[in-house]
């Protein structure tokens, strides 16, 4: 361990926590709750739109206290403010991390390095806003004069999920004569698909990449370059069926695109914290600029709220010491993240790369192994869909799986008793999971003693619930950036950089050693490992 610094397992606080951990890892919901008569409103926080209800969780006050103690004795309140002060944080990339800065309204500023960055930030959203105008109102023209009708955002990752995910989650507020779709794995199905039906002289291809060096993102735009060329048969129509959102405007130029049509971002916004960055491209045509503003407004309520609000009020600083505490201390390995809402249909697919990117790291910030768990695997279907698939072994099976739910109090299409009905599921999930069945009880409703045990829920199952009034563009701002500063929150205690992602980087320089062995005519020379080696060679024989 760094001299000078204490471990995390060295603080006090992580010591009590132990402590408190011996004492109530057997207390059940059912007890506390009898117990508590507030619980249910005491352990409940109500910010932002938000209602969050943690009183489901394997806690006591004691240990709400301890974690608390926690997140001051790690620093959390000086971390939050080196990132919103542009600190370069980002460690082992020298980079700050000002991913809150793309959300500021007009009128404020927020200084890196003795200059202003937001003339440059409103700069690049106002042009988006009237590139996106343009298409949505049918004024810009493909290379033949016809009117755009479909936008494919080609992408990866960051440039990708985020993307996919809002334009899903918004679908309600979109112009729907436009047709949206997304490639992103270098799977030739994935562009052939999104492109079978389409018409190249009517397609408009985004082409987002912050490093635009990225193999799968480059593959696929030389793809949609040929594709459209097949068509056009003229490299002029590059410039009216290509844009590119990068960093990189090198990389851009040598593509073929103009840089004109180039909306640009900056290092200080990572990949996976970009989409509120030019990379939102796609959802400013889909849902327009408006709405998009709306969102950008959601996410800096957020902002400002875990920047300014005490820690015990602070929702992502309580869902980011929750998550250490079933993590760390119960030792959970995942986390179901269950939304009630099926425009969210693709937020758990997100929230993977937020998290897991982020969060999924085996050293400190300095280098030193962790002797405690880090980030849990996220994963997670829209309900009730799930509930007649894996919620069986959230409820009876050997493993603790904490869940968030995530609720709308309000339908964006309401018909009949349907909004009802799924609010109902969702309360229902929680409250069976916390109280159970006992098996008193299973027999009490006549079963006979041969199933008492199958019927039996234990219970005890943690979970939060995220209660929201509807979810328009400003909600699915303050819903990310909530998870986006759990995820600070977690990274900040667990002293590790949320902010790299060198675990990526083996997987891909390896690839780029296979790639000419198995395209290359002659026999290649194979240094692998031995059963490598067999997998290239029986690719080759029967490719
Ligand atoms: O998977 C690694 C990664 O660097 C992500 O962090 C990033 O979002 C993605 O690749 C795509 O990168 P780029 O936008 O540079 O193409």
């Amino acid at each position: 361990m760094t001299a000078g610094k204490l471990g995390l397992t060295e603080l006090a606080s992580w010591k009590a926590l132990k402590t408190n951990f011996e004492k109530v890892k057997n207390d059940h919901l059912r007890e506390l709750f009898s117990m508590e008569a507030d619980r249910g409103g005491r352990l409940a926080v109500e910010a932002e739109g938000i209602y969050f209800d943690y009183s489901k969780q394997r806690i006591t006050d004691e240990t709400m206290q301890l974690l608390l103690a926690l997140a001051q004795e790690s620093g959390l309140k000086a971390k939050i403010e080196a990132m919103f002060r542009g600190d370069k944080i980002n460690l082992t990339e020298n980079r700050s991390v000002l991913h809150t800065a793309l959300r500021v309204p007009k009128g404020k500023a927020v200084m890196l390095e003795g200059k202003d960055i937001m003339p440059e930030v409103h700069a690049v959203l106002d042009k988006m806003a009237g590139f996106a105008e343009k298409i949505r109102k049918g004024e810009w023209q493909g290379y033949t004069g016809k009117v755009i009708k479909n936008v494919v955002n080609i992408g990866i990752g960051g440039s990708d999920l985020g993307p996919v995910m809002a334009y899903e989650a918004l679908k309600n507020y979109t112009k729907r004569g436009l047709l949206f779709r997304f490639v992103s794995n270098v799977d030739d199905t994935d562009f052939a698909e999104a492109t079978q039906d389409l018409n190249a002289e009517e397609t408009l291809f985004i082409i987002s990449s912050k490093t635009f060096t990225t193999l799968e993102t480059m593959t696929n735009a030389h793809t949609a370059r040929a594709w459209v060329l097949k068509t056009l048969k003229d490299t002029q129509a590059v410039a009216k069926h290509f844009v590119a959102v990068s960093t990189n405007a090198v990389e851009v130029s040598k593509f073929g695109i103009d840089t004109a049509n180039m909306f640009g971002f900056w290092d200080w916004v990572g990949g996976r914290y970009s989409m509120t960055s030019a990379i939102g491209l796609s959802n400013m045509i889909a849902f327009g600029p408006e709405n998009f503003r709306a969102m950008l407004d959601g996410f800096h309520q957020m902002d400002e709220h875990f920047r300014n609000v005490a820690f015990e009020k602070n929702i992502p600083v309580l869902m980011g010491l929750l998550g250490i505490w079933n993590t760390s201390f119960f030792g959970a390995e995942t986390l179901a993240v269950l939304p009630y809402e099926q425009y969210l249909k693709r937020f758990p697919a997100y929230l993977q790369q937020l998290t897991m990117e982020s969060n999924g790291k085996q050293v400190t910030i300095t280098g030193d192994r962790v002797d405690y768990q880090t980030g849990a695997i996220y994963w997670g279907e829209p309900g009730t869909n799930g509930q007649h698939s894996f919620y069986q072994m959230v409820h009876q099976g050997t493993k603790l799986i904490p869940c968030d739910f995530i609720a709308f109090t309000k339908a964006l299409n309401p018909i009949g008793r349907h909004h009802d009905i799924l609010a109902a599921n969702v309360f229902a999930q929680a409250e069976a999971l916390a109280f159970g069945k006992t098996a008193q009880e299973v027999k009490m409703d006549g079963a006979p003693d041969t199933l008492v045990a199958h019927k039996t829920f234990e219970g005890n199952k943690p979970s939060s619930m995220i209660l929201m009034d509807k979810l328009t563009p400003n909600a699915l701002g303050k819903l990310i950036a909530l998870y986006e500063h759990c995820v600070f929150t977690q990274a900040a205690v667990w002293q590790i950089n949320a902010f790299d992602q060198w675990g990526v980087q083996l997987g891909k320089v390896l690839a780029d050693k296979i790639i000419p062995e198995l395209e290359s005519q002659e026999a290649p020379v194979l240094k692998h490992d031995s059963s490598t080696n067999t997998l290239i060679k029986r690719y080759r024989k029967l490719k």
